[in-house]
């Protein structure tokens, strides 16, 4: 009993046949740890620890531990008699007599707050970290200046969800947008306003691809690229339509424009079921379909209603289903 009560743990008995289950023990080291003398806590039940604190999940496994008779062990927070809290590695065990009937518990409280603060804060500065790392890639997966997505990030998302559209297959509508004279632009008004213009635009064709599954990046220079999921080219059409209106709207002055006097976009756009079209042969589309935008006078989209059927050559059925919006 003299290594009991000279453990620097706790050590508290109590009596299972009690109804509340009173302490009938505690040690010097229960003492150290709580800071209760043993003539304020025999006859207590040892929950007067947790103070208001009885909130914790912990205590049903205790619970639920004790009402099977079986030991358990958890971590829960406490509060000595000068009111400060403490993190109580409890474990308890059943005492049971000859004829198999349970007389006790033995409790062991280890006060662990030192390791539990150190693994509080290791887990907070983790969840910073992580925070910090969402951001960074975040912002490596984004064009600096116009804050939409980067070619390759836009490229490795398309990818993914190509292969989960060809499970489900509905269309995929991907969209070539390019500002119509922007090298007059740059030369009238200088590579500072030209970014400046950039990146209006990014903030424009982020608010018409809007939608969660939407992507829109910065395919290069002065062109952008998105992709939306839809089952109708209608969606389509409204989309390139608001394109191109979403651009004139900022009206950014352009006096050397050949088609306005304010910035304006073309747009081309091919509606593929992904399971007949590779990714490549999509852009390729959508690239003559903008091509075909810009020779009819720009400042338009154009669009390939049809799914185009995956091949190295220009689909030409597809390229004969145009449809022009002018604007
Ligand atoms: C031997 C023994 C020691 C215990 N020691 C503590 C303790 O140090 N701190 C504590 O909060 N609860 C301790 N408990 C648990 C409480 O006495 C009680 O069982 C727990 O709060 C769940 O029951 P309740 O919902 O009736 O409060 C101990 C229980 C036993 C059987």
């Amino acid at each position: 009993m003299s290594a009991i009560e000279s453990s620097t743990e706790g050590i508290t008995i109590t009596d299972a046949r009690h109804p509340d289950m009173p302490l009938v023990y505690v040690n010097r080291g229960f003492e150290a740890v709580t800071g209760y003398r043993r003539e304020d806590v025999l006859g207590r039940n040892c929950r007067f620890l947790q103070g208001d604190d009885v909130d914790q999940p912990q205590l049903e496994a205790l619970r639920s531990g004790m009402r099977e008779a079986r030991s358990v062990s958890v971590q829960i927070r406490n509060y000595r008699k000068d009111g400060r809290l403490f993190w109580n590695q409890l474990s308890v065990a059943p005492i049971f007599d000859e004829q198999g009937q349970l007389t006790h518990y033995i409790g062991v409280q280890k006060d662990v707050t030192d390791s539990v603060v150190i693994q509080l804060s290791l887990r907070e500065r983790e969840r910073e970290l992580i925070a910090i790392n969402r951001k960074l890639e975040d912002l490596a997966a984004h064009d600096g200046l116009t804050k939409v997505l980067d070619r390759q990030h836009f490229l490795d998302v398309l990818d993914d969800r190509w292969s989960d559209n060809r499970s489900q297959a509905p269309t995929v509508c991907l969209f070539m947008i390019d500002v119509d004279c922007f090298k007059q632009f740059n030369d009238s008004y200088g590579h500072a306003a030209g970014d400046a213009a950039l990146a209006q635009i990014g903030m424009a064709l982020r608010k018409v691809f809007c939608r969660d599954t939407d992507l829109i990046a910065r395919y290069g220079g002065e062109e952008f690229v998105a992709a939306t999921t839809s089952n109708s080219n209608e969606d389509a059409a409204t989309l390139a339509q608001n394109v191109c209106r979403a651009i004139r709207k900022l009206q950014i002055s352009h006096g050397n424009s050949t088609v306005a006097d304010v910035l304006t976009v073309s747009v081309g756009v091919v509606a593929v079921d992904p399971r007949g079209c590779s990714i490549d042969a999509g852009l390729r589309t959508a690239d003559d379909a903008l091509y075909e935008a810009k020779e009819l006078g720009r400042n338009q989209y154009r669009i390939v209603p049809t799914p185009v059927v995956d091949s190295a050559a220009r689909p030409t059925a597809a390229i004969n289903g145009l449809a022009v919006g002018r604007m």
